[in-house]
C-alpha cells in the first residue's frame, strides 16, 4: 500500500510512518520547508515531500498516487487569541485542503487525527466520556478539530469519501513520562501540575504552597477536599499506532468516530508515589481547595467494533521511560 502521512515528524507521525515502513507499506511525508525532522523521516525510510497543508498545490501534490492518507499534520497551540489565525489557516484550511484533493483523486480511505478537545473534557457532562458526548470545545484548537471533523463528514456523506475520525487523548512517548519536559510529565512534574492548580485555586493558593525561597518538590500529587486524588486518562504512543493502523484497515471504521484512548484512566494517589520511588523524587501531597481534574474516556466502541487492545498503561510506559534515559 502507498500511503500519505501528514505531520510525519511529529510525535505521532513518526511513530506511525516506522510502523507502517516495518510493515511493508510505502510512506510518503508532507514535510513543512524548514523542518528539523526532514532529514531523520528521510532515514526512516520516508519519502519525503516539501510543502505545506495551507498550500492546496502542496496538498494535490501530496495526495497524487496514494491508496491511503493518515492526516496528522496540524499545529497544537493553546491561549492566546492571537494564535487562532494559525490554527485556523493550518488546521481548518488545511484539513479542507487535503480531504478536497483525497476526494477529487479518489483516494481509499483518509482518516484524521481528531482530539479528546473536542468534549468539554474538564466540564463532562457524564464520564468516561463516550463518542455520543456532546461535542463542546472550550479552546480554539479544539474548536478547529470538530470543524475538521465535520469537513471528513461532509465529504463522506456527500460525495461518498471513506473517511474515519480518532479522537486522541493526551498522547506520550514513553520518555514523556518520566520527563518535566514531556506532555504527560508536564502533568506530573511539580512546576507542571502548579499550573493547573493556579488556574483552579488561584496565585494566593498555588504560592502558599511552595513558600518563596524553599526548594519546590519534584511532582505533586493532588486530592480534591474529600481527599480523592485527581484523575487523568491519556495514552501511549505505541497504542496510539495501534489504533491509527485499525482505522486504517478495518471497514467498520468507514464513516465512524473513535475515542482512543490508553486501558484504564490512572488516579494521582498510585501514580506518583510509584513514579516518585522508580526514579528517586520527591512529592508533595496536597489537598486543592477547588474542582478537581477528572478526566475518564470510554473506549468500549474502539475495542468492540475494531479491536482496538491498548497494552501500555502508565505504569508500563515509566518503566519503558526510564529504561530509555538510564540505558
Ligand atoms: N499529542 C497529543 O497529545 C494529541 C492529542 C490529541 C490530538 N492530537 C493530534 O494528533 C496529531 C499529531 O499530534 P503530534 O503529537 O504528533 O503533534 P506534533 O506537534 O508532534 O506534530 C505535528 C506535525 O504537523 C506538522 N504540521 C503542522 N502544520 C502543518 C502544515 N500547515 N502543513 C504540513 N504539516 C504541518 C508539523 O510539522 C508536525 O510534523 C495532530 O493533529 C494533533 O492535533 C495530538
Amino acid at each position: 500500500m502507498k500511503l500519505l502521512v501528514t505531520g510525519v515528524t511529529g510525535r505521532v507521525g513518526r511513530n506511525f510512518a516506522r510502523s507502517m515502513i516495518a510493515s511493508g507499506h510505502d510512506v510518503r511525508g508532507l514535510v513543512l520547508p524548514d523542518d528539523p525532522g526532514h532529514d531523520g523521516a528521510i532515514e526512516d525510510g520516508v519519502d519525503v515531500l516539501v510543502g505545506n497543508l495551507r498550500d492546496p498545490e502542496s496538498a494535490s501534490a501530496a495526495v497524487a498516487g496514494v491508496d491511503k492518507i493518515m492526516h496528522l499534520g496540524a499545529m497544537m497551540l493553546w491561549g492566546s487569541e492571537s494564535m487562532n489565525p494559525t490554527l485556523m489557516d493550518d488546521n481548518i484550511r488545511g484539513t479542507f485542503n487535503l480531504v478536497h484533493a483525497a476526494s477529487e483523486a479518489k483516494i481509499d480511505r483518509i482518516v484524521f487525527a481528531s482530539s479528546d478537545e473536542v468534549y468539554p473534557s474538564l466540564l463532562a457532562k457524564y464520564l468516561p466520556i463516550d463518542e455520543s458526548h456532546p461535542r463542546e470545545p472550550y479552546s480554539f484548537y479544539g474548536l478547529t478539530k470538530v470543524a475538521g471533523e465535520e469537513i471528513l463528514q461532509y465529504y463522506y456523506r456527500a460525495n461518498g469519501l471513506p473517511i474515519a475520525i480518532a479522537r486522541f487523548a493526551l498522547v506520550y512517548e514513553p520518555w514523556e513520562s518520566v520527563s518535566p519536559k514531556g506532555t504527560l510529565g508536564g502533568f506530573l512534574f511539580y512546576d507542571g501540575a502548579m499550573r493547573f492548580v493556579r488556574s483552579r485555586a488561584g496565585d494566593a493558593f498555588a504560592d502558599s504552597l511552595a513558600p518563596a525561597g524553599e526548594s519546590a518538590p519534584d511532582l505533586l500529587l493532588p486530592r480534591d477536599e474529600s481527599g480523592t486524588p485527581w484523575m487523568f486518562h491519556c495514552v501511549d504512543v505505541r497504542d496510539i499506532v495501534q489504533g491509527l493502523t485499525l482505522l486504517l484497515e478495518r471497514p467498520e471504521a468507514v464513516g465512524q468516530a473513535f475515542n482512543l484512548s490508553g486501558p484504564a484512566p490512572f488516579s494521582y494517589g498510585e501514580v506518583i508515589p510509584y513514579l516518585a520511588e522508580k526514579a528517586g523524587l520527591t512529592y508533595l501531597d496536597a489537598t486543592i481547595p477547588a474542582q478537581p481534574i477528572r478526566i475518564h474516556h470510554s473506549i468500549a466502541k474502539a475495542r468492540a467494533l475494531l479491536g482496538y487492545d491498548p497494552q501500555h498503561d502508565v505504569f508500563r510506559s515509566i518503566q519503558d521511560g526510564l529504561a530509555a534515559t538510564t540505558t
